[in-house]
């Protein structure tokens, strides 16, 4: 339960855009209100179309905010003033073209022009189609507009209003004044923004691969990218500028990180060397040792003939191939180890095997449950030597190490 305590006599600038998910920002205005929320409303021309200006306007009790070019408008508020004035600007729904007008920096209407005046922060909804929200190019957009700040709430998988399936509906109204409300709760007990990472690029890679056999089948393993893609938030939440290469996983973007996103350990290798130069690799994913040599383009068939054998090549060590000297080497690369026993002695051997600084050792014998489970039990190599970390949430392990890197960066004085 998240406390709207800290919503009273805060003000909001909701931009609406043109959407479906519209109507639910009238319901959003109504429960702002009630919170003690002053409200006041953009829309866009897209907008009007699905909710009128009139219900807006009652619901707000204020002009609602439509024309760039409008005299009135611009004499009683000039469209500076407008984006200052608020606390917070929530842009819901935040349509793919909206976004996308936001990340390019344009002021071609009202709404983005507020947008890109604005020294307050924003909090976008996004709403649209499952296909246009996975297009890489939205994808880009959102990624960009959270490396500069830009906070997200949503968008939730569920059946959309074009009767497809997938993430794609905008949160519900009381998501996003959760959303608003935490923002107030850390604003007010964050004085000082904690992030001695920032102007540090990190690459972090997460998740499974899946190598194809033929069209329709694959090997791949239990992964669940949870480890890899805690450990990239908690380096974004200490100001890092956040690649994640992730395999395919059941996991939400996490929030400040631009994401990228492979099935296979070879476009794994090339999305990495494509974020290159960066000052941190974390190799966190579970990439697939072997590929199946020759795949089939077509479908195997059952042709009396017995099973197929399938033949196995390597594939490339991601963690061995960023570790090598060179110019373009990270200053910190840190790789994970899977061990069934003699955990440290292990890791030790392939830290020294793979050229990486640091190594986090996990247990994944049978009995635990690091692989897909919540917590994690690990120790963490270095060339100093070894050091067990008690058994917690992999959110906790991806803050300590996060925090542990800083300090590598920043060490305290003697
Ligand atoms: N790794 C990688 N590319 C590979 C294989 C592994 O980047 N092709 C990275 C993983 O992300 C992880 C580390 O290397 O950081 C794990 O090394 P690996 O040799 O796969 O060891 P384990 O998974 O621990 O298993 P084993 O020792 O049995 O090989």
């Amino acid at each position: 339960m998240v406390d709207h305590a800290s919503l009273s006599g805060k003000r909001v600038l909701l931009v609406i855009a043109g959407g479906i998910a519209a109507y639910k920002s009238l319901d959003l205005i109504r429960r702002l209100r009630e919170r003690g929320v002053g409200v006041r409303a953009v829309l866009t021309e897209a907008g009007a179309r699905f909710v009128t200006p009139l219900s807006v306007q009652a619901l707000t009790e204020d002009t609602v905010y439509r024309d760039l070019w409008s005299l009135t408008d611009e004499s009683e508020m000039g469209h500076i003033r407008l984006s200052r004035e608020a606390d917070l600007i929530v842009v819901a729904p935040a349509t793919a073209n909206l976004l996308a007008r936001m990340a390019a920096g344009m002021a071609d209407d009202l709404a983005a022009t507020v947008l890109l005046a604005t020294d307050k922060p924003v909090l976008v909804a996004p709403a649209m189609n499952v296909r246009m929200w996975e297009h890489p190019a939205t994808q880009d957009n959102m990624a960009r507009l959270e490396r500069r700040g830009v906070r997200r709430v949503g968008p939730n998988e569920g059946v959309m209003a074009c009767n497809e399936f997938g993430p794609g509906r905008m949160a519900e109204p009381m998501e996003i004044i959760d959303a608003i409300a935490t923002h107030f709760a850390d604003a007010a007990h964050k004085p000082q923004a904690h992030t001695p990472l920032s102007g540090k690029r990190a690459l972090v890679t997460s998740g499974p691969t899946h190598e194809p056999i033929d069209p329709v089948r694959y090997i791949a393993n239990r992964s669940s990218g949870k480890q890899g893609h805690a450990i990239a938030e908690a380096l974004a939440r200490l100001g890092a500028a956040v690649t994640l290469v992730s395999g395919p996983t059941r996991l939400p973007d996490p929030p400040g990180c631009a994401v990228v996103a492979i099935e296979t350990a070879r476009e794994m290798l090339a999305a990495c060397e494509a974020a290159l130069p960066v000052d941190i690799a974390v190799c966190a994913a579970a990439v697939a040792d072997w590929r199946v040599a020759g795949t089939s383009d077509r479908k195997l068939k059952k042709d009396g003939g017995g099973p197929p054998s399938l033949s196995l090549t390597e594939n490339p060590d991601i963690l061995a191939t960023l570790s090598q000297a060179g110019p373009r080497r990270p200053a910190l690369v840190i790789g994970f180890a899977a061990e069934t026993g003699d955990v440290v002695a292990y890791a030790t051997a392939k830290r020294a095997r793979k050229g990486c600084d640091w190594i986090v050792a996990n247990d994944v014998s049978l009995g635990t449950t690091t692989f897909g489970g919540a917590d994690n039990t690990v120790h963490v190599i270095r060339a100093d030597g070894a050091e067990a970390w008690p058994t917690m949430g992999k959110d906790a392990v991806g803050a300590r190490l996060a925090e542990a890197i800083a300090a590598h960066f920043h060490p305290p004085a003697p």
